[in-house]
């Protein structure tokens, strides 16, 4: 397996594997691997020659500097992972190998006067309107900032990520539209704990007893979904917002019934084909999201 830290390095790699005519799949993550990604990794597999990992924490997606700081950054761990999954390639950038420090700035200056929609070449509408967009100002102005930089030096045939992120990959797919940039984009299904968390580099953060705790979270969607067609949409997020809010160390930022594509909230069954419950949690000062397809 190759670790590459420049991107020049990279892009001179990545030539040559297609001058070999061979296919591309790229996972970017922000590393501290579990097996969700690993399951990105093997899927990927299964469709292209060459599998290539991002591991960078891209500091432009973080709204709270605490949040940037307390990430977990776990590379030779990450590597050893990678390396026997049979990755091919690990792309582990230094900051100043993405980013100009005028960008930097730039974007710290946009989250400080809320104005980080000006200038950007491509618009999410509300797409980014809701859910964690709303919650997390400046965020997916980010994670768009850096995959179409991430997206721009592999080049890949194929990116593969995760549905615990079920909006960012709305936000993907709609930027990938919207530059016409010639990638198949796969979401691959949520890998949960044996009891039901859904898989997150943050799990890492929550003592034992949250972790147990953290189970109920994922609970409430699955109930959600039992019920979905028995029930008024208005009944079942009450119900499920009072479970949340009751239990200790909890706090509910939001739990909505969305549209699977365009993620604005919708009030019943009829009024889409396709619709998702997500969620965002807080035990004690780990923020978790979650969601699961209802129909
Ligand atoms: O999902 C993630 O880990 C990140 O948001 C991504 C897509 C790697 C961009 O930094």
């Amino acid at each position: 397996m190759l670790i590459i830290n420049s991107i020049e390095q990279l892009k001179n790699h990545l030539n040559s594997i297609r001058e070999q005519k061979k296919t591309i799949g790229f996972v970017p993550t922000m590393g501290a691997l579990h097996k969700g990604h690993i399951s990105l990794i093997n899927r990927a597999k299964r469709d292209c020659d060459v599998i290539i990992c991002s591991v960078f924490v891209n500091p432009t997606q973080f709204n709270d500097l605490s949040d940037l700081e307390k990430y977990p950054r776990t590379l030779t761990a990450d590597c050893q992972l990678l390396e026997q999954a049979k990755c091919n390639i690990v792309f582990a950038p230094e900051v100043r190998e993405m980013y100009s420090e005028e960008e930097l700035e730039l974007k710290k200056q946009k989250i400080e006067d809320r104005s980080w929609t000006a200038g950007k070449m491509v618009d999410f509408g509300t797409l980014e309107k809701v859910m964690e967009g709303a919650q997390r100002p400046g965020h997916f102005n980010g994670v768009a900032q850096v995959v179409s930089k991430l997206f721009r030096c592999v080049a890949p045939h194929k990116a593969y990520f995760g549905q615990k992120d079920f909006q960012q990959l709305a936000i993907i797919r709609s930027m990938v539209k919207q530059l016409a940039m010639p990638i198949e984009i796969i979401a691959c299904d949520i890998v949960r704990e044996p009891n039901g968390l859904a898989m997150s580099s943050r799990n890492e953060r929550l003592t034992k007893e949250e972790r147990a705790l953290a189970a109920v979270i994922s609970k409430t969607l699955f109930k959600i979904k039992a019920r979905c067609l028995a029930e008024p949409f208005s009944v079942l997020l009450k119900n499920g917002e009072d479970f949340i809010r009751s239990q200790p160390f909890m706090s509910l930022e939001y739990i909505e019934i969305a549209d699977a594509f365009s993620l604005q909230p919708i009030k019943d069954i009829h009024s889409s084909k396709s619709a998702v419950v997500c969620i965002a949690v807080k035990i004690g000062a780990v923020r978790l999201i979650d969601n699961v397809v209802l129909y």
